[in-house]
């Protein structure tokens, strides 16, 4: 049988845990040949919660699933793990700004970092999931001097997922016709999701969708307001789709991108497009199917997406100043 591949999750008995766990286990994220071992972390006071959550991975009698294994704390949690996968945080409370939320999270990641630079593996990957998702992996790479920078990302893949739906819908088209759709800058309402370069079916998004205030106003605001969209209808955040795109994250990764497309990925910048380098960025980027990624240089920016990439720059860098003390 094949070495496992040895999965750390943390947050596994929350509500995206809930949906990931399960999707892991049956093999979406890795393929139908890859066994694996989940490494569930959680906080203490979440543990008997994730001991049903457990049982529940048993009953599912996944054939691919090694071995469960639980912890408490992210040193034994990260031990010789391949991949991390850091889903858990303290969600934004009532009456929490963006600022409270960055700082509140912050030190949660040092501690992550941390672990992950001690005890992981060798040939460790890291996605970054727990909001506000950049600046939690600008600071574990920044924990974690021992492993290079570009193993740490974070997770704007729901935010190309959304952005590929909303245009197949307008267009009247499936979802697999829509390619090269980039999400640039911050998870977050500042993000820019990338249409001039986007295909329908090899066709230019602008020359196939007529109406451009469409796109240059309710595509973008639409698809940077969906997660509070979701909130306010269903209550709560959006957690099966999150857990849905975390697995075409790590699936993409390690998947070889077609020449002539591309995935979304938070990476630390090179200072592509004139953006700081160093910063986690959300770039188009192209992965080699062994867990090596680069990001596409090639999009001729109009002014028009130049002026949103340095909006959602700009927020970044406010975030790096309100964790800068955390920054090694
Ligand atoms: P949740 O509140 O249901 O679950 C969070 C889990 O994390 C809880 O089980 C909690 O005990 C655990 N946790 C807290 N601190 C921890 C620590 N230090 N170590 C290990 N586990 C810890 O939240 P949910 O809905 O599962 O969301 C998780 C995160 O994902 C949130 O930060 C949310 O904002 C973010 N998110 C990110 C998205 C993205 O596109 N990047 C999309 C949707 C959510």
């Amino acid at each position: 049988m094949t070495t496992p591949i040895r999965v750390a999750v943390t947050g596994p008995a929350g509500s995206i845990g809930y949906s990931l766990l399960f999707r892991i286990a049956s093999g979406s994220m890795l393929g139908p040949d890859t066994p694996i071992i989940l490494q569930l972390v959680e906080i203490p006071r979440a543990m008997q919660a994730l001991e049903g959550v457990a049982m529940e991975l048993d009953d599912g009698a996944f054939d691919l699933l090694a071995g469960i294994e639980l912890y408490d704390n992210p040193n034994d949690g990260f031990k010789d793990a391949n991949i991390c996968m850091l889903v858990g945080g303290m969600p934004r409370g009532k009456g929490m700004v963006r600022a409270d939320l960055v700082e509140a999270n912050g030190p949660i990641f040092t501690g992550q970092g941390k672990a992950i630079n001690d005890h992981a593996a060798d040939d460790v990957r890291v996605m970054v999931v727990g909001n506000p998702c950049n600046t939690n992996a600008l600071i574990a790479m920044h924990s974690a001097p021992d492993v290079p920078n570009e193993r740490f990302t974070a997770m704007t893949r729901l935010d190309q997922n959304r952005g590929k739906a909303l245009l197949a819908k307008k267009a009247g088209v499936s979802v697999s016709d829509i390619s090269n759709l980039a999400i640039f800058g911050n998870h977050s309402n500042t993000m820019y999701p990338h249409f001039f370069d986007t295909k329908i079916n090899g066709k230019l998004v602008p020359d196939v969708i007529s109406d451009h205030k469409w796109l240059e106003e309710d595509f973008i605001s639409t698809v940077q307001g969906r997660g509070k969209a979701i909130i306010e209808a269903r209550g709560a955040s959006s957690a099966a789709s999150a857990a849905s795109a975390a697995v075409d994250h790590v699936r993409s990764w390690f998947t070889e991108t077609p020449k002539d497309d591309f995935v979304s990925m938070a990476v630390p910048s090179t200072g592509a497009y004139g953006i700081e380098e160093g910063l986690i960025f959300s770039y188009p980027v192209r992965c080699d199917g062994k867990g090596s990624y680069e990001i596409v240089e090639n999009l001729e920016l109009n002014d028009f997406a130049i002026e949103k990439l340095k909006v959602t720059e700009a927020q970044l860098k406010e975030e790096r100043e309100i964790v800068k003390h955390l920054l090694k």
